[in-house]
């Protein structure tokens, strides 16, 4: 059997995901997810369960959201993807769960206490920007509730090491425990000190696919309902590589300087052919773009507007330094305004650390 780790940098093999472990293809059945498009746009490309979960919801039962984050490197636009979905089941009413995975950061990453703290107050503060309401149920791992770990603690008692590893690969104590404590995560809001049983959906990268059939899998043997999951396509690095918040050329991120932004922009890779006089005769190829896909996943919600962007990039009427050029103002503005509310939302973000965060080492 195939293994999947989520905490190495591997690019992720889609046809495998498909195939190997049974992830479903996203197709639309509701005119209602047209209204968000990342589902229009295929950028959720795939799912488990999700329509039981959206069945239940449309028929008025409890539902819930459920994702988190794991505070270990700087906020980006792929952190933004999941807020942006965050926000669009939060404005249909839906309750949303939002953990911060400060245990994983410590245990598997083995970032230090004061940078995790650093980290945990720029996510909050960028998410609070973002429109997540500080209302959300919005916590640190290291500091839950007593059911929370003795559900941690409950489920390890449910697992062979062996199937452990036929999930993940190689494991380490420390992976060991933040997967039971992701379980949890995913799990406890099942139990009667919370909302008891009901329908849990969980938006993630494909790399968390481990941890979801962990968890469904758990599930089934203590009689709770499987958790469904979604996922959405990684985000491409600026260099056309994985994004990675271990280099720094490979993404944009949201507490940057603009200058760093607007340089990190203008270098990126693109569709673009050898020379112009080829570009104008074969036309860019939108499909290899960064800039297309930054547009696409973020800076482009009129779907007629992106449309007539690929066209005139495929028939060589746009040239890469104009189209970056129109990016780069369309940025500018966004993180404008947006590093402007996260600075109002700081001083809520730093008081949730203090209020919420205490490590004995
Ligand atoms: N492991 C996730 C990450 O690396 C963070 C995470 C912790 C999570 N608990 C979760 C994601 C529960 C989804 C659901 O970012």
């Amino acid at each position: 059997m195939e293994t999947l780790d989520p905490w190495s940098s591997q690019i992720i093999d889609y046809e495998k995901l498909f195939k190997g472990f049974g992830i479903e293809t996203m197709k639309i059945r509701d005119e209602k997810l047209k209204e968000n498009k990342l589902f229009t746009r295929g950028i959720i490309f795939g799912h488990r369960d999700f329509y039981k979960w959206w069945n239940d919801f449309r028929n008025g039962k409890r539902v819930s959201i459920l994702t988190g984050m794991m505070p270990s490197g700087p906020f980006h636009l792929g952190h933004k993807m999941v807020i942006d979905q965050l926000v669009w089941y939060q404005n249909l009413g839906i309750s949303i769960t939002f953990a911060i995975a400060d245990i994983e950061a410590r245990t598997v990453r083995k970032i230090d206490a004061d940078k995790v703290k650093e980290t945990v107050k720029s996510y909050l503060a960028n998410a609070f920007a973002l429109g997540l309401k500080p209302s959300q149920d919005i916590y640190v791992q290291s500091n839950r509730s007593n059911p929370y770990y003795r559900l941690a603690d409950l489920l390890s008692s449910k697992m062979t090491f062996a199937e452990v590893e036929a999930i993940y690969g190689n494991m380490t104590p420390g992976k060991m425990i933040s997967a039971f404590t992701q379980a949890s995560d995913i799990l406890h809001k099942q139990l009667p000190d919370y909302f008891g049983k009901h329908k849990i959906l969980v938006p993630v990268g494909p790399d968390q696919d481990p941890h979801i059939r962990l968890s469904r899998d758990l599930a089934d043997r203590i009689g709770f309902i499987k958790p469904s999951a979604t996922y959405h396509g990684f985000a491409r690095g600026l260099d056309g590589g994985k994004m990675s918040s271990s280099k720094p050329t490979s993404y944009i991120g949201l507490d940057e300087p603009i200058d760093v932004v607007k340089r990190k922009v203008a270098n990126a890779l693109t569709g673009g052919r050898n020379t112009l006089e080829e570009q104008k005769k074969l036309g860019g190829q939108p499909e290899k773009c960064i800039i297309f896909e930054l547009y696409k996943y973020h800076f482009e919600d009129d779907d007629a507007k992106l449309s007539e962007r690929e066209r005139m990039c495929r028939a060589g009427e746009i040239m890469c330094g104009e189209c970056k050029k129109q990016l780069i103002e369309k940025i500018t503005k966004w993180l404008e305004k947006h590093q402007h509310k996260k600075d109002k939302e700081m001083a809520r973000a730093e008081k949730f650390v203090e209020e919420n965060i205490d490590y004995p080492f």
